[in-house]
């Protein structure tokens, strides 16, 4: 069975104290509940708070992942993390891909098909995100433009490979606007993508990749989106930097 995902993607947010504190009622309130075996939950602060939130995963039920990772292998790339030094740290996940990474920092699905592979041959599972702008929606190109996404940045892995990833869906008109895709959208999307995946690889393998919903998804409106069949779990923005509006999206399954 293809495990439940909900990762939280802090973005450029929080101070040590206050990540330190998040990280903290996340690790009380994991305590206090019981989640699904089959249900991961992933942290994913900025780089300064990985370490700490490390410490206090090897004791908690969560896992941490990074927001992003350099293209290149260790070397004169002044400001840049490598996919080493993540393995150096033993983190199990990264996001790749993100709308605003593709947006603010021109960032091109080949560049992103690189750091899938940085990541992959560093043992750490990307989470490749896809998703139309508005004005994609309103032309009706949401299909071709996750189709292009998903080709250039995934369709070059072998089927091994490909089932080490997480792809996230997340329409950008739905990024902190607190505009959410209804549940039938998600899904008619997620269905999409697992049909590539099934033409691409077998039926077989399109079934054991998690697909989330990332877009304003909040502990409202969580359960419904997660109802549907191919929607597996969600990328949480805004919501994921309050520990209970997190925990009790985890819980919406
Ligand atoms: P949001 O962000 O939940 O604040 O809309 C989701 C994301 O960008 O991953």
């Amino acid at each position: 069975m293809r495990k439940k995902i909900v990762a939280g993607n802090w973005k450029m947010n929080k101070s040590f104290e206050e990540a330190d504190e998040l990280i903290s009622d996340i690790q009380d309130g994991l305590e206090k509940i019981t989640l699904d075996r089959n249900t991961l939950l992933i942290v994913c602060p900025p780089f300064p708070y990985l370490e700490m939130a490390s410490d206090y995963s090897s004791e908690s039920y969560f896992l941490v992942g990074a927001q992003d990772v350099s293209a290149n292998d260790n070397g004169a790339y002044t400001g840049e993390v490598s996919a080493s030094m993540l393995q150096s740290m033993e983190l199990p996940y990264c996001i790749v891909g993100h709308s605003e990474r593709r947006a603010y920092h021109h960032e091109t699905d080949e560049l992103i098909a690189r750091k899938v592979d940085q990541l992959l041959s560093h043992d750490i599972k990307p989470i490749m995100c896809c998703g139309e702008v508005l004005a994609e929606r309103e032309a009706g190109q949401q299909f071709d433009v996750v189709r292009r996404q998903i080709t250039d940045g995934l369709f070059h892995l072998d089927n091994d490979q490909i089932q080490n990833v997480v792809i996230a869906y997340e329409p950008v008109w739905a990024i902190g606007t607190g505009k959410t895709a209804t549940p039938e959208q998600a899904q008619e999307i997620h269905a999409f993508i697992r049909q590539l995946l099934a033409e691409k690889y077998s039926a077989k393998v399109a079934d054991t990749i998690s697909i989330l919903y990332g877009g304003s998804c909040k502990p409202s409106n969580a359960r419904q989106l997660f109802a549907n069949p191919d929607v597996d779990g969600g990328l949480i923005g805004g919501a994921c930097l309050n520990a209970d509006d997190f925990l009790a999206i985890a819980q919406s399954f």
